[in-house]
C-alpha cells in the first residue's frame, strides 16, 4: 500500500483562503503559504482570478466579488466544503488608488471603495470566523491594511477611510473572537511594486517619491508581505492578536529624509 507522506511546513496541513489572491501581494501570499504546506483557495473577481498563474498546480480558484454579500458567503461556503474546513483567512482584496480632491469626490466613488474595501473586508472576515467557530479549533485572520489605515495623503480620502476602518475592525475581531481561539492581525503595506519587474516604482516622479519617503529608499516587494502572512498564521505567533505589522521600509517611521542627500 502506498504510505502518504505527511506535509511539511510551517502551515502544513492547514487551510487557507485568500481574496485578493490574483494581486501582486495575494498571489504572492498564495505562492509563500503554499510552499509552507497549506492547502489554499485563492479568490478574486472572475477574470484576475481566470489570468493568475500560481507556483502550485493545486491552488483552487473561486471567483467572488467582494462587492456582492451573497457571492461571499457562497465562495466561503464552497471554500470550505473543499478544503474540509478552515484555519487561516488572509483578506487583501481591495480597490487600490486615489479618487481626487475632497470636494470633488462623488458618492459613487464613496461607496465603491466603502463597499469593497471596507464592507466586503468584513463579509469575508465574518464568513471566516463562522466557519472557524463551526469548526472549534481556532483561526487565523489576517487583514490588509495598509500605512493608510493610519497616515492620508492627498486626494485619497475613500480609500483611507476603508482603511481605517480595516484597522479599526480588525482590533473589534481580535477582542470578540478571542474567546474561539481565533487571532486577528492586519498587514500595513507601503509601497509595494506588485509589476513583478520593478517597474512599478521606476518613473522618475513615483521614484523620487520613495527615495524621500520610505527610509530604505525603495518600495516594497510582494514577498516581504507574504512573510508576514506566513508568520501571523503560523503557531510561532500565538500570543499576537488585535496588532499591526507595519511592512513600509521605515515609512511611517519619519516625517521626512529617506535617502535623500546619500
Ligand atoms: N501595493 C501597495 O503598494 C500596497 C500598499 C498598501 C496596501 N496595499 C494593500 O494590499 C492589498 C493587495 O494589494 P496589491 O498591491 O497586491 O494590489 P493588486 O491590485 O495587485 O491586488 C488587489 C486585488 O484585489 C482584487 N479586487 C479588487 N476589487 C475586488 C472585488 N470587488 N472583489 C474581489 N477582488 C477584488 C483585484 O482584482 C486584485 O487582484 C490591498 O488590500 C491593498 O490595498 C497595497
Amino acid at each position: 500500500m502506498h504510505e502518504q507522506s505527511a506535509p511539511v511546513g510551517r502551515l502544513a496541513g492547514k487551510a487557507a483562503i485568500v481574496t485578493g489572491a490574483a494581486g501582486g501581494i495575494g498571489r504572492a501570499t498564495v505562492d509563500a503559504f503554499h510552499r509552507e504546506g497549506a492547502m489554499v483557495v485563492a479568490m478574486d473577481l472572475a477574470a484576475p482570478l481566470a489570468a493568475a498563474r500560481f507556483d502550485a498546480s493545486g491552488v483552487i480558484k473561486i471567483a467572488c466579488d467582494l462587492a456582492d454579500r451573497d457571492a461571499i458567503r457562497a465562495a466561503t461556503e464552497e471554500a470550505v466544503a473543499k478544503l474540509g474546513g478552515l484555519d487561516i483567512l488572509v483578506a487583501g482584496g481591495a480597490l487600490k488608488g486615489g479618487t481626487g480632491n475632497f470636494v470633488d469626490l462623488g458618492d459613487a466613488d464613496w461607496d465603491r471603495y466603502i463597499d469593497v474595501n471596507l464592507t466586503g473586508t468584513f463579509l469575508a472576515c465574518r464568513a471566516a470566523a463562522r466557519a472557524m467557530v463551526a469548526g472549534g479549533k481556532g483561526g487565523r485572520i489576517i487583514t490588509i491594511g495598509s500605512v493608510n489605515s493610519f497616515l492620508s495623503e492627498p486626494e485619497a480620502a475613500a480609500y483611507v477611510a476603508a482603511k481605517g476602518g480595516v484597522a479599526m475592525l480588525t482590533r473589534a475581531m481580535a477582542v470578540d473572537l478571542a474567546k474561539y481561539g481565533i487571532l486577528a492581525n492586519m498587514i500595513a503595506p507601503g509601497p509595494v511594486d506588485v509589476t513583478g519587474n520593478n517597474t512599478g516604482y521606476s518613473e522618475p516622479k513615483l521614484a523620487g517619491e520613495v527615495r524621500d519617503e520610505v527610509a530604505l529608499g525603495r518600495p516594497g516587494l510582494p514577498d516581504e508581505v507574504a512573510t508576514a502572512a506566513v508568520f501571523l498564521a503560523e503557531g510561532g505567533s500565538s500570543f499576537i492578536t488585535g496588532s499591526t505589522i507595519t511592512i513600509d521600509g521605515g515609512m511611517s517611521a519619519m516625517i521626512f529624509g529617506g535617502m535623500r542627500g546619500s
